[in-house]
């Protein structure tokens, strides 16, 4: 019987997780397979007993779950206590452990693309994923700006972070945009920013990986564009480490998510 990892999310029958993670097992020649497990939030507490049986050696946590799974683990890495959620689990002599990829996915993506001294950031958002982000630039040299449609909690968070922070209506001329929001998860197509924004932006960076009408209008503006999917990559070989304890076959995972 092969070693089972899988990915939690609802819906998540979109995931690019599985082709990424058994890819690289492939390559490896590992006895591992990687599976997507649809998880409704009612069903987090049966699953969870699923992982502590040994069913599982690792688990990807994706949309909804990423705050719930921190009440069921037992050690929080200080990754995971700075961002406040997880989208890693892992069991270590009994425990099942939370960690945090995320925010190195972002910073390899970004750290890949851009010499961020000197570049004014904006990241919309304020939730998880824009906590991972800022987490990740928290010892760049960059001037990181936030922005939010509900002002309270786009204060809270920048001044959580020493980012500074902007109202929607304010935003001035930054070199790299990055959606940190969910909107354009799940075929969402409504539109963030205005197409008058990223006149003056030279880099997109949507956190959501599909092809979403953010990427699109940025790349007819000329922007250039830094995929998501190079998140998903960088934060899937992070976790494809701690679950199999050998080096990511980067190459190979890339090509699976189609990059
Ligand atoms: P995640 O953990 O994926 O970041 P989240 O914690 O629910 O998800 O946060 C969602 C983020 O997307 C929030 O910043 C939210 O803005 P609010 O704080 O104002 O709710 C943002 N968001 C969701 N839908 C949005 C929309 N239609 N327009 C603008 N921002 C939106």
């Amino acid at each position: 019987m092969p070693y089972k990892c899988c990915v939690i999310g609802h819906p998540v029958k979109h995931s690019l997780s599985p082709a990424m993670h058994n890819a690289g097992y492939k390559e490896l020649g590992l006895d591992f397979h990687y599976e997507a497990v649809d998880v409704a939030p009612n069903e987090l507490g049966e699953f969870m007993k699923r992982l502590r049986s040994g069913e599982f050696l690792g688990v990807s946590v994706t949309v909804p779950h990423k705050r719930a799974v921190l009440e069921y683990a037992n050690v929080l890495s200080p990754n995971v206590k700075a961002i406040e959620a997880a989208n890693t689990l892992f069991c270590d002599n009994g425990k099942i452990v939370a960690e945090n990829t995320d925010w190195f996915g972002v910073h390899c993506a970004l750290d890949e693309a851009v010499d961020l001294k000197e570049k004014t950031i904006l990241v919309y958002g304020a939730g998880g994923a824009a906590r991972a982000c800022l987490y990740a630039l928290r010892d760049s040299k960059a001037k990181v700006l936030v922005t939010n449609r509900t002002i309270e909690t786009g204060v809270a968070i920048a001044n959580e972070f020493d980012a500074q922070f902007v109202e929607v209506s304010q935003i001035p001329n930054v070199d790299i945009l990055i959606n940190a929001t969910s909107v354009g998860l799940d075929g969402d197509d409504r539109l963030l920013v205005c197409p008058d924004w990223l006149k003056h932006t030279e880099y997109v960076f949507d956190m959501v990986y599909t092809d979403t009408v953010l990427e699109q209008m940025a790349r007819d503006l000329g922007c250039k564009i830094i995929s998501g999917k190079k998140m998903l990559l960088y934060q899937g070989a992070k976790q494809f480490e701690l679950f199999t304890h050998k080096n990511a076959p980067l190459e190979v995972m890339a090509r699976a998510v189609g990059i």
